[in-house]
C-alpha cells in the first residue's frame, strides 16, 4: 500500500509518497508565489495551493500502480485564515502565519481582553501571525469581506477541503488559531463571542490521525485513484514534523529548520507557560506540545544567499567558514519581526559589529549564527520552565547544512540527532494517513517502525563555552534596537 503526504508550505508545496513500511517512493515539490502587497503583509491565493497540489500529486502517482494509493493526508503551514464564502468560494487571499499586520489587533486582545482571559480560554496569547488577530483585522479593515463569511479554515484544511468536500481542521492545527479550548480540544464559545463569529463558520474537529472523509469522485477520476482512498485530517507542519522526527511522549524535543524555525517539545500532558512565551498547543498522536517559533531562520539564509550574495552554491559559500564561536559580526534574524519570544511584528533585521576586515564570509557566518542564536532564546525560556532538553532532532532545508547543524548543536549545548531523511511535515502527513488506514496501531507505533536515526552532531565543550559567551553579546542587540525600529518604517 502507498500513502501520500503533502507538506503544504510557504514557497511550496511538497508531495511525499510512502510505502507501508515507511520507505520514501518519490518526492515532488511544486512553487506557488507569495504576495507582500505591503510591508510586514504576507498573503497567498489559496487555489494556487489547490491547483499546484493537484498536478503534483499527478506527478507523484504517475508511475505507481495507482490502486494501491490507500491514504492522503497533510502537514500545513500553520495560522492562515482562509475565509470562503456561501458557495466555498474563496473571499480573499490567504493572510500567512508570518503576516505582521495586526499589531492592533493583538494589543487589544492581550491588553483590553487580557493576557490572563485569553491564556485561560485558549492556552496561548494573541500573536501576530494567529488566526483570530486576522478575522478581527478582516471585520475593521473588510466589513464587506467579513459579512461575507461562511466558513473559516486553515490552509490545509482548504485543500482537504476540494479534494473531500468535507470542512475539517485537526486539533494541532486549530491550536494556532487562538479560537481552540487546547486543554480540552474544543471550540472556545468566548473567543468565538470575541471574534464576532459563531462556532458553526468554524470546521468540524478531528485528532491528526483520524478519516475525515475519502475523495470526491471527480478528484479520484481525475488523478486515476481508488474512489475509497482515504483522507486522513493531518497536522499542522510542526507536529506533522515531530510526528516524522518521532518526537513524541514526554519531554522529547525537534527543531524544525524551514522559511520558519521552531524548537518543539512533546508533552504528555497539558501544561502552559506562565509567561506564554511558548504556545501550548495539542499534539498530532492525541498529546500535547510546547513550540517556540521563530519567523525567519532558513529564509534568512535563503534571502542572503539568493537575494544579497546572489548564488545557488549555499554549500560552496559555506565552505571556507572555519572560525567558529569569535565572529564579531552578529545578525538579528528578523526580516519578517519577531514570534517566540519576542511578539514583535516591527523588529526588523540587522547585522552589527562589522569592520574594514569584515568579510562575506563573516557575514554568511553570522546568518547562521543569528539563527541559532535566535533558536536558543526559545530554548532558554523551555528550560527556565524545569523543562530538561538533554537533545533534539533536527529536520527542515537549514538540517542538511553540517556547518549549521554544527553551529546549532555548539549554541544550545545539546547533540543532535540526524534522521535517515530531512523530511519533516511531508513524511509525518503520510505517516498520520497510515495510522488513519490502519496500516499502524498510533502515531507512536507507526514513529517506532520508521524514523531512524543516522547520526548525531555532538556538542563541542569548548566551542559550547565560547558560544555562550557570544549568545551573552546577541541578547545585548534586540534590547538596544527595540525602540528604534518602529521609526525605521
Ligand atoms: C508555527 C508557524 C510556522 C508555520 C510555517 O507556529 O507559524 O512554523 O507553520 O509553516
Amino acid at each position: 500500500m502507498y500513502y501520500a503526504g503533502i507538506d503544504l508550505g510557504t514557497s511550496s508545496v511538497k508531495l511525499l509518497l510512502m510505502d507501508e513500511k515507511g520507505n520514501i517512493q518519490k518526492i515532488v515539490s511544486r512553487e506557488y508565489p507569495l504576495s507582500f502587497p505591503h510591508p510586514g503583509w504576507s498573503e497567498q491565493n489559496p487555489y494556487d495551493w489547490f491547483n499546484e497540489s493537484m498536478a503534483g500529486l499527478k506527478e507523484l502517482l504517475s508511475e505507481i500502480d495507482k490502486d494501491a494509493l490507500a491514504g492522503i493526508s497533510f502537514g500545513g503551514q500553520m495560522h492562515g485564515l482562509v475565509i470562503l464564502d456561501e458557495e466555498d468560494k474563496v473571499i480573499r487571499p490567504a493572510i500567512l502565519w508570518n503576516d505582521g499586520r495586526t499589531t492592533e489587533e493583538c494589543e487589544y486582545l492581550n491588553n483590553d481582553i487580557g493576557r490572563d482571559r485569553l491564556s485561560g480560554y485558549t492556552a496561548n496569547i494573541a500573536f501576530a501571525g494567529f488566526t483570530a488577530p486576522k478575522l478581527i483585522w478582516v471585520k475593521k479593515n473588510e466589513p464587506d469581506n467579513f459579512r461575507r463569511i461562511k466558513k473559516i479554515m486553515l490552509p490545509k484544511d482548504y485543500l482537504a477541503y476540494r479534494l473531500t468536500g468535507v470542512h475539517a481542521t485537526d486539533v494541532s492545527d486549530a491550536s494556532g488559531m487562538l479560537l481552540l479550548d487546547v486543554k480540552n480540544r474544543k471550540w472556545s464559545d468566548e473567543m468565538c463571542d470575541i471574534c464576532s463569529i459563531s462556532t458553526s463558520l468554524l470546521p468540524k474537529l478531528f485528532e491528526s490521525y483520524e478519516a475525515i472523509g475519502t475523495l470526491l469522485p471527480e478528484i479520484a477520476a481525475e488523478l486515476g485513484v481508488r474512489k475509497d482512498v482515504i483522507v486522513a485530517a493531518g497536522a499542522g507542519d510542526n507536529a506533522a514534523a515531530a510526528v516524522a522526527t518521532g518526537t513524541v511522549g514526554d519531554g522529547n524535543c525537534n527543531i524544525s529548520l524551514g522559511t520558519s524555525g521552531t524548537i518543539f517539545i512533546s508533552q504528555k500532558h497539558f501544561s502552559v507557560d506562565s509567561h506564554n512565551a511558548l504556545h501550548s498547543f495539542c499534539d498530532a498522536n492525541g498529546e500535547y506540545h510546547l513550540m517556540g517559533c521563530m519567523l525567519s531562520a532558513a529564509s534568512c539564509n535563503k534571502w542572503w544567499m539568493d537575494e544579497i550574495v546572489k548564488t545557488t552554491d549555499y554549500a560552496a559559500e559555506q565552505k571556507n567558514i572555519e572560525k567558529l564561536g569569535e565572529n564579531p559580526v552578529f545578525f538579528l534574524p528578523y526580516l519578517m519581526g519577531e514570534r517566540s519570544p519576542l511578539n514583535d511584528p516591527q523588529a526588523r533585521a540587522a547585522f552589527i559589529g562589522m569592520s574594514m576586515d569584515s568579510t562575506r564570509e563573516d557575514m554568511t557566518q553570522a546568518v547562521l549564527e543569528g539563527v541559532a542564536f535566535a533558536l536558543r532564546d526559545s530554548f532558554e525560556i523551555a528550560k527556565s520552565l524545569g523543562l530538561s532538553i538533554g537533545r533534539s532532532k533536527v529536520v527542515g532545508g537549514g538540517a542538511k547544512s553540517p556547518l549549521w547543524r554544527r553551529i546549532i548543536a555548539n549554541v544550545l549545548g545539546v547533540p543532535l540527532d540526524i534522521l535517515k531523511t530531512e523530511e519533516g511535515p511531508s513524511l509525518g502527513g503520510a505517516m498520520l494517513a497510515a495510522v488513519a488506514c490502519k496500516e499502524y496501531d498510533s502515531v507512536e507505533d507507526a514513529a517506532k517502525a520508521i524514523v531512524e536515526v543516522v547520526d548525531t552532531v555532538e556538542p563541542e565543550a569548548e566551542l559550547v563555552q565560547k558560544y555562550d559567551a557570544q549568545y551573552k553579546k546577541f541578547r545585548l542587540l534586540y534590547p538596544a534596537l527595540k525602540d528604534a525600529f518602529p521609526k525605521l518604517a
